[in-house]
C-alpha cells in the first residue's frame, strides 16, 4: 500500500495498493521491511479483490515465465486470452514458483501445457495451476508422454533445468521451436547435439529478469496487470502454489525455508500493527 509519493508521480496515489518488481533496489535488506522506497517504474497497481499474497508472489516468477512465453520467433511477444492459442508449451519443473506462474500465464493465453513434476504431490499442484497434462519425470517415458501429447512437438519449453533436460528437449521440440532457460543446473554448463538441433532449426533463449530489457519487462508488467484483472494468477494450495508464512522477524527463517526447498510460494508479512 502506497504511503507517500514524490513530486511528479501521476498515476498511483496514497491508500493504493501496489505490487513490486525489481524492489531490492540498492537495498541489502529489499523489501523484508515495513516502509520501503521505490522508482515508480517498480511500481504496479493491485487490482481490486486481489490479495496482497497474489501481489507479493508476482514480482519475479510472473515476470520471468512472462519473458520466457514471449521469446518465440513467430511471437506473440505479449500474451492475453488466446495470445498462445494452438501453441503447445512445456513447462519444466511445473510445481516451482516460476513454473506455476509460466502455466498459469500460458493457461490464460489458451495454450495447451504440458508439464514436469517428480511426485504425485507436485503434479496435484500443477494440475490445480492449469497444466494440461502432467509427466512425472522420474518415474514415466517424459519424452513419449510429451510426444503423445504434442506429436509435432512443443513450440515452448519454459526450463528451469537446461543440462537435465536437454536431451528430453532435443527430443520433443518442434521445428522452430524455442527453448527458454532461466536457470543453471549441474555444473552451470549444457552440452546440445548441434546437428540435432540445427536441423530443428531450434532457438536457445537465455533469460534474466534482471537484464532482459525495459520493453520486455514493461510488457510483461502490463500483460501480468491484465491476468490480475482477470483473476487468472490465484495462489494458495488451491491453486497449485501453497504458500508458507513468516513474520517479519523470522525472515532469516523465511530465507531457511527457500534454501531448504520449500514448496511454492515463502511470504513475509511485513504489516505494521494498526495500519
Ligand atoms: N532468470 C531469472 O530471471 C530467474 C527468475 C526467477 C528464478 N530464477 C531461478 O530459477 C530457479 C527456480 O526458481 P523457482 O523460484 O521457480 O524455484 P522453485 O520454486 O524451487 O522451483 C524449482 C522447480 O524446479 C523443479 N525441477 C528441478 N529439476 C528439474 C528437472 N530436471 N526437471 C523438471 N523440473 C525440475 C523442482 O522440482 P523437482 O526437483 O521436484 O523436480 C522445483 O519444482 C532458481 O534457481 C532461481 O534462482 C531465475
Amino acid at each position: 500500500m502506497i504511503d507517500a509519493v514524490g513530486p511528479g508521480v501521476i498515476g498511483l496515489a496514497v491508500g493504493d495498493r501496489v505490487w513490486l518488481f525489481l524492489s531490492a533496489f540498492q537495498r541489502p535488506t529489499g523489501t523484508a521491511q515495513e516502509f520501503t522506497i521505490l522508482p515508480i517504474e517498480r511500481v504496479a497497481a493491485l487490482p481490486d479483490g486481489v490479495s496482497f499474497d497474489v501481489g507479493a508472489s508476482l514480482g519475479v516468477p510472473a515476470l520471468t515465465a512472462h519473458r520466457a512465453l514471449t521469446v518465440h520467433e513467430d511471437g506473440p511477444s505479449r500474451l492475453a486470452p488466446g495470445a498462445l492459442k494452438g501453441r503447445f508449451v512445456l513447462v519444466a519443473g511445473g510445481a516451482g514458483a516460476v513454473g506455476h506462474a509460466a502455466i498459469q500465464l500460458a493457461h490464460w493465453a489458451g495454450a495447451t501445457i504440458i508439464t514436469t513434476v517428480s511426485s504425485a504431490e507436485k503434479a496435484a499442484l500443477a494440475t490445480a495451476a492449469g497444466a494440461d497434462v502432467v509427466v512425472n519425470y522420474r518415474e514415466e517415458d517424459a519424452a513419449a508422454r510429451i510426444r503423445e501429447a504434442a506429436p509435432a512437438g512443443v513450440d515452448i519449453v519454459v526450463e528451469v533445468s537446461p543440462s537435465a533436460n536437454a536431451a528430453l528437449n532435443a527430443a520433443v521440440i518442434a521445428n522452430r521451436g524455442v527453448v527458454a532457460v532461466y536457470a543453471t543446473d549441474g555444473d552451470g554448463r549444457l552440452t546440445l547435439d548441434v546437428r540435432q538441433h540445427f536441423g530443428l532449426n531450434v532457438r536457445y533463449q537465455f533469460v534474466l529478469l534482471y537484464t532482459f530489457g525495459a520493453a520486455a519487462l514493461a510488457a510483461a508488467v502490463a500483460d501480468v496487470g491484465a491476468a490480475l484483472r482477470d483473476g487468472a494468477l490465484p495462489v494458495g494450495s488451491e491453486a497449485g502454489l501453497p504458500i508458507t508464512r513468516f513474520t517479519l522477524e523470522e525472515t532469516a527463517a523465511a530465507h531457511d525455508a527457500v534454501a531448504a526447498g520449500a514448496v511454492g510460494k515463502v511470504l513475509i508479512d511485513v504489516t505494521v500493527a494498526g495500519l
